[in-house]
């Protein structure tokens, strides 16, 4: 069973609290294989991959991967064909729907790679909705998400709908919707694809902070100058850990290649 935290407490995103270096993000030998026989794809091939609190690690790797298959395990969107994702020590293929929905809500904040926002409902609403579907009234909850867009910087969307935005505005409102609530755990698939590059820079501040506030933070790019602001980074290559590398590593820096 998952434990209701307590939404309203600051010490929810480790903030004077002791907890900062217990995993937020366990992946235990985790494969995700698509089809069968011929046709068979091996998304992900046994990785394994902890995520400490307070930590902000950056994926990358060419298209295909595995990188948004992923971030979809990691984040309860899609299930292993074997091996185990813990989410705060929670296993979460011993939860029932309802509770990784649940899980889901309170705990992971996720930007998709096509931002999948809701369309028809305003940034504000769009953004508001997950805190109002785990039972906060309407007005904390809309509190909470203009106080979202105003850190993201898109106060004055607000009451813009996805399809009256530009493709950079619905980005970061989907950053906002990810950050919005005490979430542990961020999942962001890049999150810095269409934007400029100064506002690209903004959303790493954004996530650098989360993570100095004890979330765990995972993003893929493709840009190893974005990675350069987590604490490491992971290559995928077909599916497999091929490389990693703290930031201050100097071929890191200057080429985005792993030895
Ligand atoms: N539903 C699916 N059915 C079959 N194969 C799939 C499915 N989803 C993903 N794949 C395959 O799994 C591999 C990994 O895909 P994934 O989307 O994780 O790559 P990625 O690293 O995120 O790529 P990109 O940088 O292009 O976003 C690819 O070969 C992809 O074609
Ligand atoms: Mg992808």
């Amino acid at each position: 069973m998952t434990t209701r935290r307590d939404l309203n407490s600051a010490s929810v995103l480790g903030e004077g609290s002791d907890d900062v270096g217990t995993p937020i993000l366990e992946l235990r030998a985790v494969s995700r294989v698509h089809g069968a026989g011929a046709r068979e794809v091996r998304a992900l091939d046994t990785v394994s991959l902890t995520i400490g609190a307070g930590e902000f690690v950056a994926i990358m790797g060419p298209s295909g991967s595995g990188k948004s298959t992923l971030l979809n395990l990691a984040g309860g969107l899609d299930v292993p064909s074997s091996g185990g994702v813990l989410v705060e020590g929670v296993s979460l293929e011993r939860l029932r729907p309802k509770q990784l929905a649940e899980l889901r809500r309170r705990s992971v904040g996720y930007v998709f790679q096509d931002f999948n926002l809701l369309p028809g409902l305003t940034a504000a609403e769009n953004v508001a909705f997950p805190l109002e579907l785990d039972g906060r009234g309407w007005r904390p909850a809309f509190s909470a998400a203009r106080s979202a867009l105003a850190e993201c910087g898109i106060a004055d969307l607000a009451d813009r709908r996805p399809e009256e935005m530009s493709g950079g505005q619905a980005q970061r409102v989907a950053i906002a919707r990810a950050l919005v609530g005490p979430r542990r755990l961020l999942l962001a698939d890049e999150p810095t694809g269409a934007l400029d590059s100064g506002t690209g820079v903004a959303v790493l501040e954004l996530l650098r902070d989360r993570a100095d506030r004890g979330a765990g933070v995972v993003m893929v790019t493709h840009e190893s100058r974005f990675a350069a602001w987590a604490d490491r980074t992971v290559y995928l290559r077909d599916g497999r850990i091929s490389g990693a590398t703290g930031p201050s590593d100097p071929e890191t820096l200057l080429t985005g290649v792993s030895k």
